[in-house]
């Protein structure tokens, strides 16, 4: 049984208590980043990269909550093995049949969180992957560098190209390499594919025990102070930029339309 302490929605009241906070002084939180992470392949490592990310994003001072969508709460059980010393990272259990029944989990989230990261079970249907993306501004795939799974992560990539507008689709998508062997023969068939699909590819991370101390104490490879782990809180780097590009693209499309719509308004 998990002894976190959840975070469960309440009403939408976000206009009024946005507006209290800033009045009181508080710092104006920074717009939301909804990143979601899947494969429909199990052990590839998504809530390795759930949880490294939600660790990067709270030690860097990012008001972070960890959404876990997997019946096995992987990620919730690695918050709980987080200590009061590291940054606090909001848990919410996205598995909790109640729920369910709330499709956007835009609406899961609590006031003021700027980065939000979602953890989901292998086993998703095609209704339940759409489900998961239809609001990320990114959309994260782990996989592991063998022929298994690079045949496993064309369906995976396939069918989520294939709902929507594609090309809106294909750029909010990001695979990561884990576990990775340079210099390997599969690992340069994973590069050549990835660059078919024309997908980009954010991170390579290495295969290392690190990820799995890290793991063991609920911390992120950039909290561990081990020897040999700052090479690999290096590899994130080329991620978190392309997570901050999309950022600031959906930021820009957001203004966009916003600016969009009032002057439509002022020449109705
Ligand atoms: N880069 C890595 N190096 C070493 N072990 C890893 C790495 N990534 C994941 N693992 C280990 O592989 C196993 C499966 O990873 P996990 O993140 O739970 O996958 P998923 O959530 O996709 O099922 C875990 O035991 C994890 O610690
Ligand atoms: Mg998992």
């Amino acid at each position: 049984m998990l002894n976190l302490n959840l975070w469960v929605p309440k009403p939408l009241k976000l206009p009024a208590q946005q507006a209290e906070s800033t009045a009181s002084g508080a710092q104006m939180p920074r717009p939301l980043l909804r990143i979601v992470i899947l494969n429909t392949k199990g052990g590839c490592g998504k809530s390795t990269l759930a949880t490294n990310l939600a660790a990067y994003y709270a030690s860097h001072d990012y008001r972070t909550a960890l959404l876990d969508a997997d019946p096995q709460a992987s990620s919730l059980h690695w918050l709980q093995n987080r200590d009061g010393a590291h940054k606090a990272i909001t848990a919410i259990n996205g598995a909790d049949r109640s729920l369910r029944v709330t499709r956007s989990f835009q609406l899961r989230v609590p006031p003021g969180i700027e980065r939000l990261i979602v953890d989901t079970p292998a086993a998703l249907d095609s209704a339940r992957l759409q489900d998961m993306t239809r609001d990320a501004d990114a959309i994260l795939i782990p996989v592991l560098p063998s022929d298994i799974d690079i045949h496993a992560v064309s369906r995976c990539v396939a069918e989520l190209l294939l709902a929507g507008r594609v090309e809106q689709r294909r750029e909010r998508v990001a695979v990561i390499a884990n576990r990775v062997k340079k210099n390997t023969l599969v690992y340069t068939k994973l590069q050549r594919f990835l660059s078919s699909l024309g997908i980009t590819f954010a991170a390579s991370l290495r295969d290392t025990q690190n990820y799995v101390h890290a793991s063991e104490w609920g911390l992120g490879i950039h909290e561990l102070e081990a020897h040999g782990a700052d090479q690999d809180a290096l590899d994130w780097e080329p991620l978190v930029q392309w997570l901050e590009r999309r950022h600031a693209q959906t930021d820009a499309a957001v203004a966009a339309i916003a600016s969009a719509q009032t002057a439509t308004q002022s020449t109705d």
